[in-house]
């Protein structure tokens, strides 16, 4: 098996995708002509978006890229990776705060696998601060998220929160 059979895998929980993900999207595939984007499946009950949700969301904003296919994936990483013949494993390096918790998974994913390798990618600067915990806290506190998500999840993200501050009434 060699690293280069065009495959690279970029997993992430992704509640929900912002431009600092889009942008790592577009730049992977500069570089690999397929991109497997896996969407970890909710395992803690304090996400907002489902599983279903947070693929949607992804497979509408790269409808328009073949290049793109999005998954849902439980489990370890790595046997993801095994199950697609990947090796490649794409992350995002934002700022030198991600660091360490990257440098431990990428550690981690090639004791269990050898042949997995990670690469970082690095955002544009001007989305070196973004982040989904952050994006749902501005939004849930009434704050105007444009341009660091997509409009579709930006919608979807205010369309939660009314909800949740206006329970339907009986
Ligand atoms: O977007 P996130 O939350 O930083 O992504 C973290 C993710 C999904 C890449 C990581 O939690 C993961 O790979 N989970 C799958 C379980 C696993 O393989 N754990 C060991 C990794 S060292």
């Amino acid at each position: 098996m060699t690293l280069a059979n065009g495959l690279a895998v970029y997993p992430g929980s992704f509640d929900p995708i912002h431009m600092g993900h889009v942008d790592i999207i577009e730049r992977a595939v500069q570089i690999f002509p397929r991109l497997v984007v896996g969407v970890l499946e909710n395992i803690e009950k304090n996400a907002l978006f489902s599983t279903e949700e947070r693929v949607e969301m992804m497979r509408e904003q790269f409808a328009g890229e073949p290049a793109v296919e999005v998954r849902s994936f439980s489990g370890l990483l790595v046997n993801f990776l095994k199950e697609l013949d990947a090796t490649v494993i794409i992350r995002g390096m934002r700022a030198v705060s991600d660091f360490e918790y990257e440098f431990q998974m990428a550690l981690m994913n090639r004791r269990l696998y050898p042949h997995a390798e990670t690469v970082f990618l690095t955002p544009k600067e001007e989305y070196t601060y973004l982040s989904s915990r952050l994006v749902k806290e501005v939004v849930a506190l009434g704050g105007d998220v444009t341009g660091l998500v997509p409009e579709a999840v930006a919608a979807r993200l205010h369309a939660r929160y009314r909800k949740a501050t206006h329970p339907p009434t009986r």
